[in-house]
């Protein structure tokens, strides 16, 4: 099959969170099952500075109408590997900047127009580039208007831009929503400003025309699918999931095991198995030097790596000092993200800075030290599409302490729920669910002989992309030999 894949971030060429982990393991998988592959990205900054970029290849230019303006673009091609190319769309007044998104603590106030053009560049360079693609993936907000533009230039021109389109949501909280006026960026016919097509509440809604308009539209775990069909996880787009239920699928995210894995990882100070875990003691007293925080073997350590953001819950770590004061545990949180998270973490710490530890950096190297140097990781988020962090945690011995929620309930067994197959430590999304897994935590760490069980049993599971690259391979199949469902112009 040509698979073309179009999204916003993608490593190793740039990354803010998940998607990128999940866009660079899924392509390589697909390709190197025999698939020709397509990636399209925004040529950002750091893509355009980067080593990598130096081989590309300038395929054409581009004049893309964004409302009453003809912008100029550029496209290059880049070969990561043998079936798979990346595209990368270039407006150095769009992409060349410091943030794909925007700075620190908001948005670039150009992100429809910047999105708009990018989405248009990816259909006229299909067409002109003669593509012909099986399947277009589109993931998320940033890519959700590909579907949308493509349908109409098959309807305008007769010429098939794919032959079926998927989009996947990574994360519901995100959808692209800009004010009415908007809309005549996308020139697209004023009929498509309705209830049926991208408005939404007076505003237009870049996900809720993706959803109206893919041939199948796709999720990153189980039980998130379920729960987006209803009010309290829906984010005002329940009624449109609903509405397209019979396309909606759910395939649960994998890591890339090869590059998370505790035996060949050069980032961290020493590598280990589950036969010889020598290397994660190793990698603890590391991350206490590397901490300035006092303590040895002994010392419960909690790590967090996350974006700093309402949907990770660290307002409940906010409210433990009281656990954190009573008991001899250390927190380390890597993390970026909205200053008033910010500024209640500096709080704790000022008041117990023998305790906890905070960097307020992107810091991969740290990240991966805080994976194999914790005895427990924290994800209390009040809602997660899959997160993938609880599975880095199981495969480096770190038991991980999640929320019920989202796919945090499809990849992490409770401990005492199923005592042979337990691997972490499940609570409810409050302030209290957290603090009665963090005394659970304690209790587990002073069992050794429980606590080596679980651990090994965590880094024994299989999380590897093998399974979901050929989930979506059939997802493909099913899609292309079934009827369109999608909404056409
Ligand atoms: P999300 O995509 O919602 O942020 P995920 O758990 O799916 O959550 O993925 C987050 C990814 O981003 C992980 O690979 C995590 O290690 C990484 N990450 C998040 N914040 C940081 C940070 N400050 N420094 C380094 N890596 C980070
Ligand atoms: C989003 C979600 C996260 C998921 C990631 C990759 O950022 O917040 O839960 O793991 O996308 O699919």
């Amino acid at each position: 099959m040509k698979i073309v894949h179009v999204s916003s971030e993608q490593v190793p060429l740039i990354k803010t969170g998940g998607l990128a982990d999940v866009m660079g393991a899924l392509v390589r998988h697909t390709a190197s099952r025999g698939h020709d592959v397509i990636c399209f990205l925004p040529l950002y900054r750091v893509i355009q500075e980067s080593e990598a970029f130096k081989k590309a290849q300038k395929l054409h230019s581009l004049a893309i109408t964004v409302g009453d303006e003809s912008l100029v673009g550029e496209v290059y091609r880049l070969k990561l590997a043998k079936h798979l190319d990346i595209y990368l769309v270039g407006r150095d007044e769009f992409f060349d900047r410091t943030f794909p998104y925007g700075p620190k603590h908001r948005d670039y106030s150009d992100n429809d127009a910047r999105f708009i053009f990018f989405c248009k560049a990816v259909v006229d360079t299909l067409v002109l580039e003669n593509i012909h693609a099986d399947i277009l993936h589109c993931h998320d907000w940033q890519t959700a208007l590909v579907p949308v533009f493509s349908r109409v230039e098959e309807a305008q021109t007769g010429i098939q831009v794919s032959a079926r389109s998927l989009l996947t949501i990574h994360n519901l909280a995100f959808q692209g929503i800009f004010p009415e006026k908007s809309f005549q960026l996308t020139n697209l016919p004023a009929s498509f400003y309705g209830i049926d097509s991208l408005e939404f509440y007076g505003q237009v809604n870049f996900l809720k025309g993706g959803i109206f308009f893919s041939d199948a539209i796709t999720t990153v775990s189980p039980n998130y699918a379920k729960e987006i069909l209803l009010p309290e996880n829906g984010c005002g787009l329940e009624g449109v999931l609903v509405r397209r239920q019979d396309d909606l699928y759910a395939i649960l995210n994998g890591i890339d095991a090869d590059s998370w894995n505790p035996l060949k990882d050069t980032l961290i100070v020493a590598q280990y198995s589950a036969r010889n875990m020598k290397g994660k003691a190793e990698n603890k007293i590391e991350l206490l030097k590397m901490t300035g925080l006092a303590g040895d073997k002994d010392t419960p350590v909690f790590g967090i790596v996350t974006r700093l953001t309402d949907q990770k819950g660290i307002d409940f770590i906010l409210k433990q000092k009281s656990f954190l004061s009573k008991n001899e545990v250390r927190l380390i949180v890597l993390g970026k993200g909205d200053l008033k998270l910010e500024q209640g973490l500096k709080k704790l710490q000022k008041q117990l800075p023998e305790k906890v530890y905070l960097s307020f950096e992107y810091d991969e190297v740290f990240s991966r030290v805080i994976e194999a140097g914790s005895d427990f990781f924290l994800m209390p988020s009040r809602f997660e599409p899959c997160g993938l962090n609880q599975m880095y945690s199981q495969r480096y011995g770190t038991i991980p302490l999640v929320t019920c929620v989202g796919g945090l309930v499809d990849t992490v067994i409770d401990i005492d729920e199923n005592s042979e197959e337990g691997t972490g430590i499940v609570f409810e999304p409050n302030e209290a669910g957290l603090k009665k897994g963090l005394h659970r935590s304690l209790k587990l760490f002073e069992d050794k002989a429980r606590l080596k069980a679980i651990r090994k049993r965590g880094m024994a599971r299989d999380f590897s992309w093998k399974i979901a690259a050929i989930e979506y391979e059939d997802l493909y199949k099913q899609v292309l030999s079934g009827e369109s469902q999608a909404h056409n112009p």
